[in-house]
């Protein structure tokens, strides 16, 4: 039995548009909430399709409290509060899926960086800083960019890993990814090759990759069928290389 200091694991994931960072997040979430551990996975993507990859409807994106967010952040007498209360938030305005993950989606946060103190970043940070401490695993589904999330945020974040498909862009995206973890000191970075097909140049372009590749997942229509019918991609598509992924996750994850 591994101790249980061992089994917590906070997870960024990024990477461009459509290399399957949704599909990863749902997956993961589903096979760490699987073999017991409380799961939160968080929408941060402008484009949010986290919730319904994971079977759940209705989530209202943080960033639209409006109310909640001014009464929280604007104190008596016009005081700015940088750590706003937001527990009660996290109950409220989740939804837990069918096997016990529970969803937010955190809405759009205003670019700005830290410089930038808009009531609405100041809550979404709370929420985040919430999140890292509340649950043993924590998945954040993140745009390409998360630097707005600023650095005393994610902080936090055990691993950075980074979605890729095999092609020329792929090695572009690394490098971004890899100064957006200097600058938020994320200190590990993890790759995942989705969308693989069999082919010299793929296999090339992976041995090129300098950080630990978690995983390769191969190209299959079951994604799409599962995006066609709504359904979430564990229910369709096999788990085998995301089992592999978890697994090196952990380690990764627990290496000092
Ligand atoms: N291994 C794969 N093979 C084929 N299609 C995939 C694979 N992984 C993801 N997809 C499909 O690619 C599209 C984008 O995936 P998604 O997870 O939404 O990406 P992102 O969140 O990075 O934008 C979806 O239609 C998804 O079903
Ligand atoms: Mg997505």
């Amino acid at each position: 039995m591994l101790e249980r200091w061992e089994l917590v694991l906070k997870v960024a994931i990024s990477g461009k548009g459509g290399v399957g960072k949704t599909t990863l997040a749902a997956i993961l979430a589903y096979l760490f909430a699987r073999d017991g551990y409380s799961v939160t996975a968080i929408d941060c993507d402008s484009s949010i399709n986290l919730p319904s990859a994971l079977g759940v409807k209705d989530v209202k994106p943080l960033s639209e409290l409006r109310e909640i967010i001014e009464q929280r952040v604007k104190g008596p007498f016009g005081i700015f509060r940088y750590n706003p209360k937001v527990d009660d938030v996290f109950e409220n305005y989740s939804a837990i899926n069918d096997f016990g993950v529970r969803v937010l989606v955190l809405g759009t946060i205003k670019k700005g960086g830290e410089g930038c103190f808009c009531p609405e970043n100041a809550f979404l940070r709370a929420i985040l800083r919430h999140a890292i401490f509340r649950d043993d695993v924590l998945i954040l589904d993140m745009e390409a960019g998360i630097e707005h999330l600023g650095r005393g945020t994610a902080k936090g974040v055990d691993v950075l890993i980074a979605v890729v498909e095999p092609g020329t862009r792929a090695i572009e995206t690394l490098g971004r990814i890899e100064k957006l973890a200097a600058d938020l000191e994320i200190k590990k970075i993890g790759v995942v090759v989705n969308k693989y097909i069999d082919s010299p140049k793929v296999a090339e372009l992976i041995g090129s990759i300098s950080h630990p590749i978690l995983g390769i997942i191969p190209y299959n229509q079951c994604f799409i069928q599962a995006d066609l019918e709504n359904l979430p991609p564990y229910r369709l598509c096999d788990l085998k290389p995301f089992e592999e992924i978890k697994k090196n996750l952990l380690r990764l994850g627990k290496q000092k």
